[in-house]
């Protein structure tokens, strides 16, 4: 008999993943396609909603058909995503009326001033758990229905239907029958209440969004709808869903109050486990749903960094000082240790815990003597650095940090990770499984299928393969330290 498979969709910021997985949450195949980002004015960023669906539906169809010629069978696919990222489409064709707003956009930043002007912050806060920011859904969707012509109206006579990135291909997947959107997804949209665990009405009426345009809010783990049998051949269940970062937080079994996890993606994103409460930050973290099972939800406080692995991506694609990003930690190691260049890579404004949209990205401390390697080394830090933002800011909302389990694309790189270490004087441990993300999901999807007993067997699959302790005197490090929130200063808008 073959042995049950479960297969990941995980659409992120510049790519789009599938990967199959046993019940052990060992990788039985993996696909990814790259896509092309859409920037049509400084501070805007956009995907072509048919990219993603394209990009998704190959690289899903690979992955399920390396897993079944190796004699798996998937028995139900989960669906992670880059989160607040909004798209708008016509319920009757399925069109999409505008491109996907991606999160980094910052094209609503006035819209949001204009609301912390009229002192709408405290109730933004109190109900969503947010700042008022461009980062999160609401005001892209306003924008689209204010800038497409025609859409608001459409959109109040129940013709349209708004998704972050999973309800849309949760839709697609289901052939336009199922419009659902997981509640870590709503969460970060600013119109769902937390604490309630569905949409605000007062939240609606603050963003003048019509509440015919919402999906149903679920659980993060149930029978959603099956696939469409012409995409695999047979109808596949769709039981699990979750935002990238709280896949991971579950992926990195961060199942307790206290227990957490950095993941460095394009951005860089913290988050705590808070138990059965969200939490009121006072040093402007956000809280956010950490998942929902059978109705009841568990939070979590999240630190978000706007661009982490963007800025490797940027020695990359706009200095081109790399060929490929895993260059970068060779190119740094030949830095001067004591050069004083810093890196403040505020490309989308900067967020947690500074929410500055207007932030731009800089360069100081250059002298005649700094060079590629000085630059490589003030991007990698810079991700450390914002790391140790984070923490601090943690601490000050009352979190005992010990550890921090680490995972995404750099935390492949052990001396980043030792690097990180040394910053932020806080132990970094590896798993052994770093596709943290896609594991949460595919592990929703079990539990969804009934594979798994709890959301606690997560914890019983997640192994650490290496841990990095600090080992930088403290002195250095606070000159360090002191630099870079120099750099910081000059940046903010
Ligand atoms: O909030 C944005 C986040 O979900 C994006 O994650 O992995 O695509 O950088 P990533």
């Amino acid at each position: 008999m073959a042995e049950t498979a479960l297969l990941a969709i995980d659409q992120g910021t510049t790519s789009s993943r599938a990967l199959a997985f046993d019940l052990t949450g060992r990788v039985i195949a993996v696909a990814q396609e790259e896509f092309a980002q859409g920037y049509p004015r400084p501070g805007w960023v956009e995907h072509d909603p048919e990219v993603l669906w394209a990009t998704v539906l190959s690289t899903a169809r690979k992955a399920f058909s390396a897993a079944e010629d190796k004699g798996f069978r998937i028995a139900a696919l989960g669906v992670t995503n880059q989160r607040e990222t909004t798209l708008v489409w016509d319920r009757a064709s399925g069109r999409p009326v505008h491109n996907a707003i991606v999160w980094q956009d910052r094209r609503t930043a006035d819209i949001c001033a204009r609301h912390r002007a009229d002192g709408a912050e405290d109730m933004v806060a109190a109900r969503a758990g947010l700042v008022l920011d461009p980062y999160f859904s609401a005001t892209k969707l306003a924008w689209i229905l204010d800038n497409v012509p025609g859409a608001r109206v459409k959109a109040e006579a129940g013709q349209l239907a708004f998704g972050t990135v999973e309800s849309f291909l949760i839709w697609r997947l289901t052939g336009g029958r199922v419009h659902v959107s997981d509640a870590t997804n709503a969460s970060r949209t600013s119109l769902y209440n937390l604490a309630a665990g569905d949409w605000d009405e007062e939240l609606l009426a603050l963003f003048r969004v019509p509440g015919a345009v919402l999906p149903e809010v679920v659980d993060c783990a149930g029978h959603y709808g099956d696939s469409d049998p012409v995409i695999f051949g047979r109808p596949v269940a769709i039981s699990g869903a979750a935002g990238d970062q709280q896949a991971a937080a579950i992926g990195q079994a961060c199942l307790k109050p206290g227990e957490m996890k950095s993941t460095y993606g394009t951005g860089a994103f913290m988050l705590v486990n808070t138990g059965a409460e969200p939490v009121r930050s006072r040093a402007r973290l956000l809280a956010t749903t950490a998942w929902r099972l059978n109705g009841v939800s568990s939070f979590a406080l999240e630190g978000s960094v706007l661009s982490a692995g963007a800025a490797i991506q940027w020695l990359r694609d706009g200095l081109g000082l790399i060929a490929r990003a895993s260059e970068a930690a060779g190119l740094a190691a030949g830095a001067d240790p004591d050069s004083g260049v810093y890196l403040v890579p505020a490309f989308s404004g900067l967020g947690a815990p500074y929410w500055d949209p207007d932030a731009r990205g800089l360069i100081t401390g250059l002298t005649r003597g700094s060079g590629k390697a000085e630059i490589a080394r003030a991007a990698l830090d810079s991700v450390a650095y914002q790391t140790h933002d984070l923490l601090e800011a943690m601490r000050a909302d009352g979190v005992s940090v010990s550890t921090l389990k680490v995972d995404g694309g750099m935390a492949r790189d052990a001396d980043f990770l030792q690097r990180l270490a040394d910053i932020t004087a806080v132990e970094a441990v590896r798993p052994v499984n770093t596709e943290s993300s896609a594991w949460g999901a595919a592990f929703l999807a079990g539990l969804g299928a009934g594979e798994f007993g709890g959301i606690e067997d997560a914890r019983a699959l997640w192994r650490a393969e290496r841990s990095f302790r600090p080992a930088m005197d403290a002195a250095r490090r606070e000159t360090l330290v002191g630099g870079w929130r120099t750099a910081v200063k000059r940046a903010l808008g």
